[in-house]
């Protein structure tokens, strides 16, 4: 083993390899810094290599990194020798570490060879790219189909609520209602009974006169038929509001069915009345109505309902705010407005814009009102999912468009449908 390295380290009978270049100092030194210089950037790769893999554990193979380091470190040392031999001539050292050399770099070949068809079947940054780009576009639909999901099934209890209340109080009202016509006609016929006996019989017994005069038989006469009246009015309104809240519910219409869309925005403003009014510290809420002639428009009422119940919904909160806003600068309640005007424009569509006066939406969040799960409402609020579905039944459901346009004075909603749906639906680009 002694003898090994001795023959190893020594150089006896050999003569330094400056001889070779006849110590011209020019040539050596050329050799001198050559070999420096490469064995310098040899050692460099190695350490970048490790770097590297130390950082991303994830690539796949990084072993090879290693091989590829120890082969780089070897070929650096063999340059480190040459200039070691140019004045001690130990060619067996020399000798031994190109065979350590040509031993790591066979095997890092063979190595690579078998390599080959599995870094082939790695997948391209390209494929990833593709792969990556379906798994958003499928979560952003999951997205919104959730978001739909939660809406719908919102608007649906909502809907089977006022449909249950609307069924319910049907039937005892119109029964009242019903009735009323003949309590009016009884009582006519009691009262000019009274007035015929009273005629004949012009002096009643004492005890006769002095009921009459404790109920007030001239008072009942004038004021039964005005309370029947009342009661008549009453009962009118109650079945109106039964109509509205039928309409808005629209629980039996899952088909697309001519509607006249002002009984939806009747309807959903019925179901909004209690926001609309005066509340501590924030005055009603004004609705302006600008209805133009419109014919009936082919759709889904239900849905369409939903949309005017997002946006009008989303006018209030605005200009909740902007109370709030108005009384803690000016300490003064701000007058909310709201505008809803329908017309027909070009091409066979009819227009529903609903504009408040509220403090408008910045310029930075305009982008994003129709993007699912965006709100700027406190948590337990807003769900952010309203415009979203509006959109999407606008656009998608119906071939229409859905603008929003905002400055500091307010906000208008712009909603167009086609007054028909023979055509298939087209999907446009809401706009804001
Ligand atoms: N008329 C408006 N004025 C000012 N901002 C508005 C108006 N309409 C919508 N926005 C803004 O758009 C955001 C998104 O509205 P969207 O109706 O989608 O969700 P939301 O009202 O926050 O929650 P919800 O799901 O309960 O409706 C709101 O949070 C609000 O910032
Ligand atoms: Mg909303």
């Amino acid at each position: 083993m002694l003898n090994f390295w001795n023959t190893l380290l020594s150089s006896q009978g050999f003569i330094p390899h400056g001889h070779c270049y006849l110590w011209k100092p020019d040539l050596v030194w050329l050799h001198i810094v050559s070999d420096g210089a490469i064995a310098l950037a040899y050692y460099s790769i190695p350490i970048t290599l490790l770097y590297f893999v130390s950082k991303r554990d994830d690539v796949p193979f990084n072993w090879v990194f290693g091989l590829f380091g120890a082969f780089i470190v070897a070929c650096g040392t063999g340059h480190l020798m040459e200039i070691w031999t140019l004045w001690h001539p130990t060619y067996w050292l020399a000798g031994g570490l190109k065979a350590i050399t040509a031993i790591i770099s066979v095997y890092t070949a063979l190595e690579l060879v078998s390599l080959i068809p599995l870094a082939l079947s790695l997948p391209s940054p390209a494929q990833l790219e593709a792969a990556n780009r379906e798994l958003e576009d499928a979560l952003s639909q999951l997205q919104q189909t959730q978001s739909q999901l939660i809406q719908t099934e919102k608007m649906s209890s909502l809907g089977q609520l006022v449909a249950g209340i609307a069924h319910e109080i049907n039937n005892p009202v119109n029964f009242i209602h019903g009735n009323l016509t003949y309590i009016h006609q009884y009582a006519d016929d009691l009262l000019s009974l009274l007035r015929l006996y009273h005629a004949t019989y012009p002096s009643p017994s004492a005890e006769i006169q002095k009921s009459i005069g404790a109920i007030e038989l001239d008072f009942i006469e004038e004021d039964l038929p005005k309370t029947i009246d009342s009661m008549k009015i009453g009962a009118d309104r109650i079945r109106q509001i039964v109509l509205s809240l039928r309409n808005f519910s629209r629980v039996d219409e899952s088909d697309m069915k001519p509607v006249n869309i002002h009984d939806g925005i009747e309807g959903t403003l019925l179901i909004l009345q209690n926001r609309l009014k005066a509340k501590s510290n924030c005055p009603s809420i004004k609705v302006v109505k600008d209805y133009g002639a419109v014919p009936q428009i082919e759709c889904y009422a239900g849905q369409l309902n939903q949309v005017f119940m997002n946006i009008l919904s989303n006018a209030i909160d605005a200009l909740e705010q902007t109370n709030l806003e108005s009384l803690s600068s000016q300490s003064q309640p701000y007058s909310g407005q709201i505008t809803i005007q329908t017309n027909m424009v070009e091409q066979q569509q009819v227009q529903i814009q609903i504009t408040d006066n509220g403090s408008g939406i910045p310029l930075a969040t305009q982008t994003k009102i129709f993007d699912p799960f965006f709100t700027t409402k406190p948590t337990g609020k807003g769900t952010g999912l309203g415009l979203a579905i509006s959109y999407q039944i606008v656009v998608q459901k119906h071939g229409g468009t859905l603008n929003c346009i905002s400055t500091e004075q307010g906000t208008t909603f712009q909603i167009t449908i086609p007054i028909r749906q023979s055509h298939p639906v087209l999907v446009r680009q809401a706009v804001c």
